[in-house]
């Protein structure tokens, strides 16, 4: 009986459950393998921390948040930490472990660093196919990530509310929200919730512009005003904002619009930072579907042999591509697509232009 690992990578994401789940039912019911989770990442295959996935063991996780089997953005094998500052190439002994824990093909969900270490180590030996994860909906291989549409509805759920005290108070509200250098949840949310103005790292904008549209709305009778801005916006010419800059985390790019127009208007302004609460809790039902489907083809891949591939969603279909051609492509919002081009015709205003 072949013994297939699955294991977790990168940051969480709503939907991972499902896809622990889809993936062990497949393979133990329809292809009569025995399942282990690997805990904690990559991390899991050098401490040799792995546990039973049964039927049992995975009941009543569809609806829940977060990872069974753990997760870490540290760790990555090929650059491991060693301390004292430094880091070393471990990758052999994950490989090594991976034998002689008799693994004989791994399922790694992951975002864009897990999937470039298990092209790597599929590339050493094992046997490795891969499912996409990320809020960001930034892997131009698949239409949609599952938790893209989650966070979506927490950001825009978001949106809904800060409306409450804006028309109350007559104020700016600005929603900072997640996405890397992606603007697709700041899009999706902005457009969901009926911003005013949205923000995103594919089109810097212009404090100027910003304010010019505030000043013609309060013209037209609109007192208040919804800016959602993502993570990793910019000021045309300006840098993005980042809490750390060593680890090149994102954060507080919300202040930094709040400072470049509060002299240019005469309203209030309050900031929001959405952060880790837009990729917590349970997936919305299109996140289940989408991540239970990604499971069970990914049990099928493994079934037949099919390594070094990926699930990915093509318009309705769940298909399978290499990991490879999946990690070289990132996909960023279209300045001149349909999505951005139906918010301008609404009203919306992304700083830029004038
Ligand atoms: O990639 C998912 C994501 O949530 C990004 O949107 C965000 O920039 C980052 O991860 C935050 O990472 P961490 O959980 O390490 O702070």
């Amino acid at each position: 009986m072949k013994r297939i690992g699955i294991l977790t990578g990168g940051g969480d994401c709503p939907g991972l459950n499902a896809v622990i789940r889809a993936a062990v039912r497949t393979l133990i019911r329809d292809h009569e393998m025995e399942v282990v989770g690997i805990q904690s990442g990559f991390e899991g295959l050098l401490t040799k921390q792995i546990v039973p996935l049964t039927l049992d063991s995975i009941r009543g996780i569809l609806p829940k948040g977060g990872t069974l089997l753990r997760t870490t953005n540290r760790g990555n094998p090929f650059e491991y930490p060693t301390g004292d500052g430094g880091c070393e190439d471990r990758s052999q002994l994950v490989v090594d472990n991976a034998r002689e824990l008799g693994i004989d093909g791994v399922i790694a969900i992951g975002g864009d660093g897990t999937l470039k270490i298990a092209q790597r180590l599929c590339d050493m030996g094992i046997p490795m196919v891969a499912v996409p994860k990320t809020i960001d909906n930034d892997l131009a291989a698949t239409d949609y990530t599952f938790g893209f549409h989650t966070a979506v509805a927490v950001a825009t759920d978001a949106v809904d509310r800060l409306h409450s005290t804006a028309e109350s108070h007559d104020r700016v509200m600005i929603l900072e929200v997640m996405g890397r250098n992606a603007g697709w949840i700041a899009l999706y949310a902005g457009l969901a919730g009926g911003a005013d103005i949205i923000l995103i790292p594919e089109m810097p904008y212009r404090p100027e512009v910003i304010a010019h549209q505030v000043r013609d709305r309060q013209a037209e009778g609109a007192k208040f005003d919804i800016i959602v801005v993502a993570e990793g916006a910019k000021r045309v010419g300006g840098e993005e904002a980042y809490l750390d800059k060593a680890t090149r985390r994102l954060g507080g790019i919300a202040y930094q619009v709040a400072a470049d127009i509060q002299q240019e208007i005469d309203l209030e302004i309050r900031v929001t930072v959405l952060g880790h609460i837009q990729r917590g809790g349970s997936p919305i039902p299109f996140d289940r579907i989408l991540a239970s489907r990604f499971g069970k083809v990914a049990a099928d891949l493994v079934a037949r042999q099919q390594f070094g591939e990926m699930v990915a969603l093509r318009q309705e279909e769940i298909v399978s591509v290499p990991i490879k051609d999946a990690v070289s492509r990132p996909k960023y919002v279209d300045p001149h697509g349909q999505v951005v081009s139906t918010a301008r015709s609404l009203g919306i205003s992304f700083g830029d232009g004038l």
